[in-house]
């Protein structure tokens, strides 16, 4: 694909990178996102399941054998998948710490819950929606980690008998306090933010461009499709893979 040649300078010469992921950066692993775009033709999970019923504390507390049902379907369905080029990509791009002539530090936030970051060798990985392998206890906050193997089993909590949920953000629920600080703190430093693969539309996370934006930072968006942000400096119309994938030196 053809880079535009200020888009590929404001990367090389950028110090303090941040980079903040969505559903579509694992949308080439075969991870379905939450809302689809125009060529997708895929379901987005939106279109399927409501998101207050399973994605919401008061979902969970009205019925949470529903709830419990849709995050055992979701973790089948994600423990097969891998990372793909655009989890690979960041992940060279953090451990190379440059991607041009500068040594640079490159942070990255994610709205996934998936792993799959990790998973393509990423290791400071800020997630600001919590993470599907792991659940916690409602009352004594124990955290419990779940491997594959353990999809299927629901228990209470072996601390306190207390009813165990997964470890994801929910909506109208607070984002953990320590993400959000290093998010913050990642956005107002840095010299140039890459949005990947998010719709924009769900905050504070959406708010994380405007931040840098705010304090000097060049914006820089990836995804096949414009989204609402306001705030963006380039558009680069690509998937994620195939333009990271690029981009790596
Ligand atoms: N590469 C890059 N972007 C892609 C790709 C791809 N291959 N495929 C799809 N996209 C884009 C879509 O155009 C869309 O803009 O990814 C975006 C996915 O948007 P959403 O499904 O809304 O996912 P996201 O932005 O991560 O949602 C934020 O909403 O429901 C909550 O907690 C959930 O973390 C999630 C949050």
């Amino acid at each position: 694909m053809d880079i535009e040649p200020e888009v590929l300078a404001l990367i090389q010469n950028a110090k303090r990178v941040t980079i903040l992921t969505g559903a579509g950066v694992s949308a080439e692993s075969g991870v379905a996102t939450f809302r689809a775009y125009k060529d997708e033709t895929r379901e987005s999970l939106w279109s399927q399941y409501d998101p207050q019923k399973m994605a919401s504390i008061d979902g969970f507390l009205e019925n949470p054998n529903l709830v419990w049902q849709w995050y055992q379907w979701r973790r089948r369905e994600l423990k097969n998948k891998k990372p793909n080029d655009a989890h690979k990509a960041i992940a060279k791009w953090q451990q190379s710490k440059s991607l041009g002539l500068k040594q640079q530090t490159v942070t990255l936030i994610t709205q996934n819950v998936d792993g799959l970051h990790q998973a393509g060798g990423s290791r400071d990985v800020i997630e600001l929606h919590g993470n599907i392998w792991r659940n916690h206890c409602l009352q004594c906050r124990a955290e419990y980690k779940v491997d594959v193997t353990g999809i299927e089993s629901v228990t209470n909590c072996p601390e306190c008998g207390g009813q165990v949920r997964p470890s994801v953000v929910w909506f109208g629920e607070a984002l953990p306090e320590q993400a959000w600080r290093d998010a913050e703190s990642a956005s107002y430093s840095c010299d140039l933010f890459l949005s990947v693969g998010t719709s924009s539309q769900v905050y504070p996370a959406a708010g994380l461009a405007t931040l840098a934006k705010s304090q000097g930072a060049k914006v820089i968006e990836i995804n096949p499709e414009p989204t609402e942000s306001s705030v963006v400096d380039y558009f680069v119309l690509s998937k994620a893979g195939v333009f990271l994938n690029e981009i790596e030196l």
